[in-house]
């Protein structure tokens, strides 16, 4: 049973093995989308900091409590001088971007374990915030998107996922999904995309 790889597992591989593939690029930017208590910050600046010697992790999640979490996280690991915490959502990506391109994005959409589930991520801000961490990807870039259906609006939401994901243009990204085949009540999913390589 522990031979397969927990959709955690994968996404970290994943997104690992992408950023691996930059490392020789100066200046690496990442992004969490939902911060949380910083265990995908924690694993984003552990990896970075093995590979790149100067890179900048951009965190959002819309609740301080978290960014301190994600904050005192990095900070235990000395990795907290990499971070920049941002208090806003993250459909506010592309604006705070601006013309900067990242090397990685990634998502684990639902809401805080033991805090107010009413800060849940939903479908419209969620998709809003893909399009923009799409669309600023670098050519070997990933983008990481972990999606539940157990709570209340989460099967809304990974629906609207799916649909977002399927409907990428073949020409526009390799997209891929994961799933435990048999939670029909908690589905899980991890969705995975890459741009498009160009015309070589
Ligand atoms: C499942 S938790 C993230 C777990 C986290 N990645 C970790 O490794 O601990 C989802 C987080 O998304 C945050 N969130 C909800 N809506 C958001 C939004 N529009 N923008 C940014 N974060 C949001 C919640 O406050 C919550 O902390």
């Amino acid at each position: 049973m522990d031979a397969l790889p927990s959709l955690r597992e994968f996404s970290r591989q994943a997104v690992g093995a992408a950023l691996e593939k930059q490392a020789d690029l100066p200046d690496l930017l990442v992004v969490d989308g939902t911060a949380g208590n910083g265990h995908d910050a924690l694993f984003l600046a552990r990896t970075l900091a093995r590979l790149s010697p100067s890179f900048r992790l951009l965190a959002f999640d819309l609740q301080e409590a978290a960014l301190a979490a994600t904050r005192s996280r990095l900070a235990a690991a000395g990795l907290d001088g990499y971070l920049q915490c941002l208090a806003h959502g993250h459909e506010t990506l592309a604006r705070h971007l601006g013309a900067e391109r990242i090397a990685a994005a990634m998502f684990n959409l639902g809401f805080l374990p033991r805090s107010d589930r009413a800060l849940v991520t939903k479908a419209a801000t969620t998709l809003a915030a893909l399009e923009a961490a799409l669309s600023a990807l670098r050519p070997r870039g990933i983008l990481s998107v972990h999606a539940y259906g157990g709570h209340p609006g989460g099967r809304e939401e990974l629906a609207a996922v799916e649909d977002w994901f399927s409907a990428l243009p073949a020409s526009r990204a390799t997209a891929a999904r994961y799933a435990l085949c048999n939670k029909p009540r908690n589905p899980e999913v991890l969705f995975l995309a890459q741009p498009a390589e160009g015309p070589s």
